[in-house]
């Protein structure tokens, strides 16, 4: 497979309109403004719900064993247990998503030169970064060891399914880590790309297993307002109430559904419900309320979970897994004004506590909120969640920063501090991936 085709990246378009905008300002002062308050982390750290705490045990369980299974649920039905793993006879869950970062001196399963994908976006040794220690470090739970990644665990996982990514610039720069890490199991075919590269397909003959990724900016539909009196102006019109087709269309197709967004909400848009106009988010109009990007992406979470929630043509084993919001750490400025990410370590339990990184995770709480509020009351359709916001918050140094390039563009106009590295700190979300699917196997058996 040819990896040069696979660098035409949806984010180059994004930061291509990015710098034609003055919205994209508004983006970006947020972002400034965000890290610019320091004190609420620790409490949100502390309350913020945690999903899974209901799992959560004291004493350090071993996670699921590969060859066994794993839990004493064999004698019920799936469709009983499928939603409620809690209720295992009291099995307890580990919480894969609360603990930090360890040395980890074997660094990484795949190099830039054994991962014949990896992008040029996100191929942060190859355009300079010379500081190799931050592939060096694995996520600890605090209650558990997670596994790292096998690409033969994984595929042995996924055999004769369907896997869709579906999202924005994040949700492909997962699955640009994924099919790196899968290399090294079994090579990939490239088997379908739309013109302009959103979505793509891959397949592992020897797994009967396809990849691919779907493009959304919103999950829910979005019309492009383009280019008014010659000047773009990237405000979007959302329908809060009415899904991006794209996706949507393709989803009865699909076993595993990996759902993602944020980013393109933290902007100006217009918002829409029963073709009304309702509000917009970071605008300045006395005439329209600003209704905030907290109730704009909780809606749009509530709509296309909802969707799913009830779709009657979707397979009966269909997993939805929702990831939770991928924070980004621009310091010393912006994007395009001499911001850096330049750290070379993750950041230490102080260090976090004093990033303000409150409003970051306001957003993820948003996301857990609604994504519970309907895996709570759904019925016969499995959902799960990679709440990958506080690991990944301690991980300034897994973004390219300067090093990075694509046609249109390179780490010399701006620095990217938003995508992750390959390989890097991002490999997390996979490793955490293949343990989600791995124990809702070992739970619905
Ligand atoms: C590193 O890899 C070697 C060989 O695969 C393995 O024996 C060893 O346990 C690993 N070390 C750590 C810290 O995981
Ligand atoms: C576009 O320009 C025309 C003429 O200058 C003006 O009347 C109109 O309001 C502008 N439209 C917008 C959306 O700014
Ligand atoms: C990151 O950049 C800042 C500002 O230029 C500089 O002061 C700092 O030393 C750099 N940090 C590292 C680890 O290179
Ligand atoms: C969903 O259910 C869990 C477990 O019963 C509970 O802890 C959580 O608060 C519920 N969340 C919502 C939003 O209903």
């Amino acid at each position: 497979m040819k990896s040069a085709t696979f660098e035409i990246l949806p984010t180059n378009n994004e930061n291509r309109e990015m710098c034609n905008t003055g919205n994209a300002w508004r983006l970006v002062l947020f972002f400034l403004w965000a890290t610019g308050i320091a004190w609420l982390f620790a409490v949100f750290v502390l309350d913020s719900p945690n999903p899974f705490s209901q799992f959560s045990s004291k004493q350090n369980l071993p996670f699921v064993n590969n060859n066994a299974a794993p839990h004493n649920a064999l004698n019920q039905t799936p469709a009983m247990n499928i939603n409620s793993p809690k209720e295992n006879d009291g099995e307890k869950y580990c919480d894969f998503f609360k603990g930090q970062w360890v040395p980890e001196p074997n660094g990484s399963l795949y190099s830039q030169w054994s991962c014949p994908t990896i992008p040029d976006t996100k191929n942060c040794g190859k355009f300079g970064r010379k500081d190799v220690d931050f592939i060096n470090w694995r996520w600890k739970p605090d209650e558990c060891e997670l596994p790292r990644f096998n690409p033969k665990t994984f595929l042995s996982l996924v055999r004769g399914k369907k896997l869709a990514f579906i999202g924005d610039s994040l949700a492909r720069n997962q699955i640009e880590s994924l099919l790196c890490l899968l290399s090294q199991g079994e090579t990939p075919k490239d088997i379908y790309k739309d013109s302009e590269d959103r979505f793509r397909t891959f397949y592992f003959p020897s797994h009967d297993f396809t990849l691919m990724v779907y493009w959304t900016k919103f999950l829910v539909a979005a019309e492009d307002k383009g280019i008014i009196n010659g000047s773009r102006t990237n405000v979007f019109d959302l329908h809060l109430d009415k899904l991006d087709v794209n996706w949507a269309d393709k989803l009865p197709n699909l076993d595993y559904a990996i759902i993602s967004i944020a980013h393109w909400f933290l902007r100006m848009n217009n918002l829409y419900e029963g073709g009304r106009l309702i509000g917009c988010t970071e605008c300045n109009n006395p005439n329209v309320p600003d209704l905030g990007t907290q109730f704009t992406i909780a809606k749009a979470i509530r709509t296309a979970l909802g969707y799913i929630s009830e779709c009657k043509e979707c397979n009966r084993g269909l997993v939805t897994v929702f990831r939770t919001f991928s924070p980004v750490h621009f310091e010393y400025g912006s994007w395009n004004s001499g911001g850096k990410c330049n750290r070379t370590r993750p950041y230490t339990e102080e260090q976090v506590n004093s990033y303000n990184a409150e409003w970051e995770m306001e957003i993820r709480r948003r996301q857990v909120k609604e994504f519970e509020k309907i895996k709570n009351t759904t019925k016969g359709k499995m959902f799960e969640i990679l709440d990958i916001t506080s690991a990944m918050i301690m991980r300034p140094d897994g973004h390219p920063g300067h090093h990075w390039k694509d046609q249109y563009s390179d780490g010399k106009s701006f620095t990217d501090c938003v995508h992750w590295c390959l390989p890097g700190p991002i490999d997390l979300w996979n490793d955490l991936l293949m343990a989600v699917l791995q124990r809702r196997k070992g739970s619905s058996l």
